[in-house]
């Protein structure tokens, strides 16, 4: 029996800045963003949006397939969680219709957590196969104004069903971790933007695929030549390009420059327009490779490393089924992009700044996104969502 993907399915807020504005608000060459970092537009999240309604957002069409009832346990990832104690899964548990008799948890390390929940997912089907585990990770990244980072910004949410005999890919049991306790990205209770060293962050996200790769193939029979593509952590996608070089260079691949390009190629389509999504960004770089790549994939072999700072990192592979082009949610995913609202920087500046209110009063949250559910108002320190 194999377990891993059956489904998959994204969700990005209907706003975004298009980053030659901000390089032309800077006064910069907008080319250091297109090419530098390899990044054009960034996904703003609305004012009655978070992690909790993308979620939601992101996982109503599979359950919608599957039934509420299949769904034994929801695990949430994410690292721009709205509350210390609640986790942000039991919102969506609610929202999506979900059994009472289904587990919900939230993980947090870092970008790294939803690859935690699959494996953990994985390990729940392998035990008990009638079973499903839905995985959301949902982010809002944001780093303070005028910094490197800000360039690195967006927001999105994946949402996961790991099954057993799955449609999509099929997860080899062996990995290769690496931790190590650094601070390249972090983000203290008090603060809702996060705090990041870049150019050493960079370092370490190398360094960890190294060593994540290393005890990969210590674990593993695989080896590089034996994979077609990779998808990796997308903070922005320069940094897959850095990294699958690197990698390909440590295990004397042998490819051209162009070869070593077209593994991740296709990975890179939809994050480029969305920005960095933390937990979802990894996931919705493998929806962007099956959508997208011309070639049947069926059978093939995919790399994945996932990264999350501070930092653990992880090396796993899959194997795409044969027949997964039929359980995709291309059309809806080209639609939901397509039908963005580009935004003025004096917008994105608005957008940016909107506080949630910590005064206790009732607040009603103007309405704005074009998802299914809103967040409609914070009263009495309670967030109240609603299904539009
Ligand atoms: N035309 C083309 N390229 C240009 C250019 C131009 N006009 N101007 C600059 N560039 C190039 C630079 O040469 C550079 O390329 P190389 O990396 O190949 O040298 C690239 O554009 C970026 O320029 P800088 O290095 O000057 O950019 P910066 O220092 O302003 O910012 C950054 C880069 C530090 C990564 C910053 O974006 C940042 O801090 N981002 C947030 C942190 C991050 O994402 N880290 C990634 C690893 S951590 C992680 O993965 C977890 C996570 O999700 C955060």
């Amino acid at each position: 029996m194999s377990v891993g993907i059956d489904e998959i399915s994204f969700y990005t807020s209907n706003y975004y800045l298009d980053l030659r504005t901000l390089a032309e608000v800077q006064q910069i060459d907008s080319e250091k963003y297109y090419q530098g970092i390899g990044q054009e537009k960034m996904s703003m999240a609305a004012p009655d949006e978070d992690v909790v309604t993308m979620a939601a957002n992101a996982a109503q069409p599979l359950v919608e397939r599957v039934g509420a009832d299949a769904i034994t346990t929801l695990m949430f990832a994410t690292e721009t969680g709205v509350d210390q104690s609640k986790a942000a899964g039991v919102y969506v548990h609610r929202l999506l219709g979900l059994d009472s008799n289904c587990r919900v948890v939230e993980l947090k390390q870092a970008c790294y957590s939803a690859t935690a929940a699959i494996q953990m997912a994985c390990a729940l089907v392998a035990r008990q196969p009638e079973k499903k585990v839905l995985v959301v990770a949902s982010d809002i990244a944001r780093y303070d104004l005028d910094t490197s980072g800000e360039a690195t910004q967006g927001c999105g949410a994946v949402a996961v069903l790991i099954s057993a005999n799955p449609r999509l890919i099929e997860i080899d049991p062996e990995v290769g971790n690496y931790t190590e306790d650094v601070m390249d990205f972090w983000r203290p209770n008090y603060r809702s933007t996060a705090l990041v060293d870049g150019k050493y962050s960079t370092k370490i996200y190398l360094k960890s695929l190294k060593k994540a790769w290393e005890n990969f193939v210590g674990a593993s029979s695989l080896a590089f030549n034996d994979f077609s593509h990779f998808c990796y952590h997308l903070p922005f996608s320069r940094m897959a390009e850095k990294a699958h070089k690197h990698l390909a260079k440590i295990n004397q691949a042998g490819l051209s420059l162009e070869q070593i390009e077209q593994q991740i190629e296709d990975t890179l389509h939809y994050n480029r327009i969305i920005g960095n999504s933390y937990t979802a960004s990894m996931y919705i770089g493998l929806t962007s490779l099956l959508e997208n790549c011309k070639q049947n994939l069926a059978g093939k072999k995919v790399g994945f490393f996932s990264y999350g700072s501070g930092c653990v990192a992880e090396f796993f592979s899959g194997t795409v089924v044969d027949g997964y082009e039929k359980c995709l949610h291309t059309p809806n995913h080209q639609k939901m992009l397509d039908d963005r609202q580009e935004v003025s920087y004096d917008e994105y500046l608005n957008l940016y700044r909107h506080p949630d209110p910590r005064d206790g009063e009732h607040h009603d949250i103007p309405s704005s996104t074009t998802g299914r559910y809103r967040l409609a108002a914070i009263s009495g320190h309670k967030r109240e969502y609603v299904i539009c």
